[in-house]
């Protein structure tokens, strides 16, 4: 089924100007961009998109990383699109992730990891919501 995912391309992205190496990657798989905003994240957005890790070790580092400068999000569209996008991604570290994903080929880090997609429908919609309320 089609399907809509949220992405956000990370400040790491931005800062090291892959954002159209990533775009293209999205772009030629054959997912639509829906929406797609720069954004100077802030605490209080990345609490909540964040909610279900704000308790973890990991977290205070994530929230300063995620909050120290522009990031760019969008919503991505296609068939099996949350899918898709965890696939093109790759695992989470970055010295883990396979060959040929986005994190596999241009990250070395769990935490600076160049990008985020939402994990399951029920994700995808609330993240839409929290970020893109005018498209959910
Ligand atoms: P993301 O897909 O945005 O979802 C949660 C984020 O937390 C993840 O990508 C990483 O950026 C970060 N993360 C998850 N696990 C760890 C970890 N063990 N150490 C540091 N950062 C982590």
């Amino acid at each position: 089924p089609v399907q809509r995912s949220f992405v956000l391309l990370k400040p790491d992205a931005v800062r090291r100007g892959l954002v159209g190496s990533v775009l293209s990657r999205f772009e030629a798989k054959g997912l639509s961009i829906v929406a797609l905003q720069l954004r100077q994240v802030d605490g209080e957005l990345s609490d909540q998109h964040y909610a279900e890790h704000v308790e973890r070790d990991f977290y205070p580092p994530l929230r300063e990383f995620i909050t120290s400068g522009p990031s760019i999000a969008m919503i991505v569209e296609g068939d099996e699109a949350i899918e898709v996008v965890r696939a093109l991604n790759g695992a989470t570290d970055g010295r883990k992730a396979a060959p040929g994903t986005i994190r596999g080929d241009l990250s070395l880090s769990n935490r600076e990891n160049l990008v985020h997609g939402s994990d399951s429908p029920e994700s995808a919609a609330r993240e839409i919501a929290l970020w893109f309320p005018e498209h959910s």
